[in-house]
């Protein structure tokens, strides 16, 4: 319900120089724990999106937890985008830069040709995760119709990188 929706946003706690100093850190695990709020973000993070994918991406790790509800909720399939190391065949990989240095994502070989995958996390705050997730499905040969979060931080700027995303919540 909207109440729930609104609960949930109230529910991610911000906390002050984590993991370094002058860094306000979102922390969502009340949310994470308040079952009627994870309902109600699940629902609405996939609002716009119905009838129009056939997986869901979830950027690891806490953006695995909303793909897995997704699923369960719609009945889509859940692609699994990890951080590079995890998987024993990865199909593809896309590098990005972070602030300081770089990382790589990583997915498995189990996409159709032209599958349509809405992509998961939850929270954009540079956008250099999900732009690299958006590039990492179009190199395992499949289409992105959506990408999705909880929270969007908007000062960094994410959405500039990603293009379009539906967001459940902004500050
Ligand atoms: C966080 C968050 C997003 C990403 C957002 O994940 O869950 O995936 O960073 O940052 P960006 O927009 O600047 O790329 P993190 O790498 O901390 O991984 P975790 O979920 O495994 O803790
Ligand atoms: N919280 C959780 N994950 C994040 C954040 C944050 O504030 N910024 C970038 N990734």
């Amino acid at each position: 319900t909207q109440s729930d929706l609104a609960r949930a946003q109230s529910l991610i706690t911000s906390i002050p120089d984590y993991p370094e100093p002058g860094v306000m850190f979102r922390d969502i695990s009340p949310l994470l724990a308040d079952g009627p709020a994870m309902r109600a973000v699940t629902e609405a993070l996939i609002e716009p999106f119905a009838g129009q994918f056939d997986i869901v991406g979830g950027l690891e790790a806490r953006g695995f937890l909303f793909a897995g509800a997704i699923s369960t909720m719609t009945g889509a399939g859940i692609l699994p985008i990890r951080k590079a190391g995890k998987l024993p065949r990865p199909a593809a990989a896309v590098s990005y830069t972070l602030e300081y240095g770089t990382a790589t994502i990583e997915g498995p070989d189990v996409l159709k040709e032209g599958e349509r995958v809405l992509l998961i996390d939850d929270i954009l705050a540079t956008g250099g995760t999900l732009t690299a997730a958006q590039a990492l499905v179009r190199d395992l040969g499949a289409e992105v119709v959506g990408s999705a979060v909880v929270l969007e931080l908007t000062a960094l700027g994410g959405r500039e990188h990603t293009g379009e995303v539906h967001t459940l919540f902004a500050e």
